[in-house]
């Protein structure tokens, strides 16, 4: 299959190297030059494990190609994918779908012969609609078919999960697309991964509802962490217990400082105002945006508590940047409103993450990075666990004691033991489990 991937973003890259990989043909298109020559030199803009190696290797084969003549890589094309952002809306938390119908209208004029054109950029109910309506006026001949394909990848893990999906969702009524993206993912359905057909509208909506479901899968246990801190139970355990019922599942009920991303926080609200303005508003989903809203911030009080009751003046060692581990991306991360509460409330931190710090440094003003765990906690009164990087899982805890101004861990991602803290003379505090302080 001849492939256009619109948009070289992280979905747009992974898809277009995983289907060269798969031994498609794919040209990536993207408008920014520095972007584009970045690729095309073999360098990734993006930090993803195994990205750069997967695209060298494919471009090396003559398989992957970098461009920014769309028109030209269209009209070669079986299958055009459209995966270009689609950021929250200043002001009213609306998808802005500007990039997908300008690439709709460029697509619309450059199309021969049967082409599918697939949004898969996660996209509003009723945009493949309007992406077929705005081909047809630009090409009123044209042949084609639009079908709406949703990525279900996670960052940080990307490729993995591109190439062993738990399912494909290929939204289309259309008898010939249907085959054209049955052959575009061939290789997985030998790998047993499901091709589930829908109508396009209801594929669109499946991607909402899958991670407005996920956000409030969450969301769900960090409430259920704040009560066992109340009650004195462990929400470790609460989570293995109910999560052995294969009804509710095991993953995704780690407790924590709540949830962010590119995804999560951006798809719940469009969500939500889709909802609203279709008169159906879903509500579980409205109080799980503002939950998540307010916990991040609400994790600095944790910290205060910890440094008994005031941080004024006090210097708060933070360990992880990066809204998850093996990524830097820094979108919606909760390290930022952490650190801006703790800054309110007269802190000065110092702040360490393994890879997210260039992007940290363009976002966060008046802290000190440190260039290692070690050297933020030197002369810290707490250290913060933000981010579980395997580099935070086996610190040094006599050489952190030593360096410290004052004993204290908060481990918003209970990665410790309790015990195995307190017992180097630190005191620890975690989400939804016992409080540990030394004797
Ligand atoms: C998510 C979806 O998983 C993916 O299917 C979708 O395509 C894009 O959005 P991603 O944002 O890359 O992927 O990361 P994910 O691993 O899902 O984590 C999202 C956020 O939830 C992170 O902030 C993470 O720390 C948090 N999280 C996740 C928890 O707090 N607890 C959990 O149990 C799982």
């Amino acid at each position: 299959m001849r492939i256009t991937m619109i948009g070289a973003g992280y979905v747009g890259l992974v898809s277009g190297a995983c289907f060269a990989d798969f031994g498609h043909q794919v040209c990536c298109i993207d408008r920014d030059p520095e972007k584009l020559a970045m690729l095309k030199g073999g360098k990734i803009p993006i930090y993803e494990p195994g990205l750069e190696e997967l695209v060298t290797t494919n471009a090396l084969q003559g398989r992957l190609r970098f461009d920014d003549n769309l028109a030209d890589a269209v009209s070669q094309s079986d299958v055009v994918f459209i995966a270009v952002g689609t950021p929250s809306r200043r002001g009213d938390g609306f998808a802005d779908l500007s990039f997908v119908y300008d690439a709709a209208a460029e697509v619309g004029r450059a199309l021969k012969g049967f082409t599918v054109v697939v949004t898969k950029s996660t996209v509003p109910v009723g945009t493949g609609d309007e992406v077929e309506r705005i081909i047809r006026e630009q090409n009123p001949a044209a042949d084609f078919a639009v079908v709406s394909n949703p990525e279900f990848l996670r960052e940080g893990s990307a490729i993995d999960d591109f190439k062993r999906p738990d399912r494909i969702i290929v939204g289309t009524d259309a008898t010939g697309a249907k085959a054209v993206m049955g052959e575009v993912y061939r290789p997985l359905s030998l790998n047993a991964a499901p091709i589930f057909y829908t109508s396009r509208r209801t594929a669109e909506l499946t991607k909402y509802a899958g991670n407005a479901f996920l956000a409030m899968k969450i969301t769900f246990i960090n409430e259920i962490a704040d009560l066992c801190e109340r009650l004195g139970a462990d929400v470790q355990d609460v989570a293995r217990g109910i999560g052995m019922d294969n009804r509710i599942g095991a993953k995704f009920l780690h407790a924590g400082p709540g949830y962010g991303g590119s995804c999560f926080p951006k798809d719940t609200l469009a969500l939500v105002k889709t909802a609203q303005d279709a008169a159906s508003p879903i509500r579980l989903i409205e109080t799980t945006v503002s939950i998540n809203d307010q916990r991040k911030r609400a994790m600095a009080r944790k910290v205060v508590d910890a440094c008994g009751g005031s941080v004024r003046g006090k210097t708060i060692g933070v360990l992880g940047l990066t809204f998850k581990p093996n990524t830097d991306d820094m979108r919606d991360a909760p390290s930022l409103a952490i650190i801006q509460a703790l800054k309110d409330a007269g802190a000065s931190i110092k702040a360490y993450d393994p890879v997210g710090m260039e992007q940290a440094r363009k976002l966060i003003e008046g802290i000190e990075f440190g260039d290692s765990a070690y050297a933020v906690a030197d002369g810290s009164h707490a250290i913060v666990i933000v981010t579980e990087w395997n580099a935070f899982r086996s610190l040094d805890l006599k050489r952190l004691r030593a360096l410290m101004a004052m004993p204290v861990m908060v481990d918003l991602r209970n990665v410790y033991r309790g015990e195995d803290v307190v017992k180097e003379g630190i005191a620890y505090s975690s989400v939804g489990r016992e409080r540990h302080l030394v004797k």
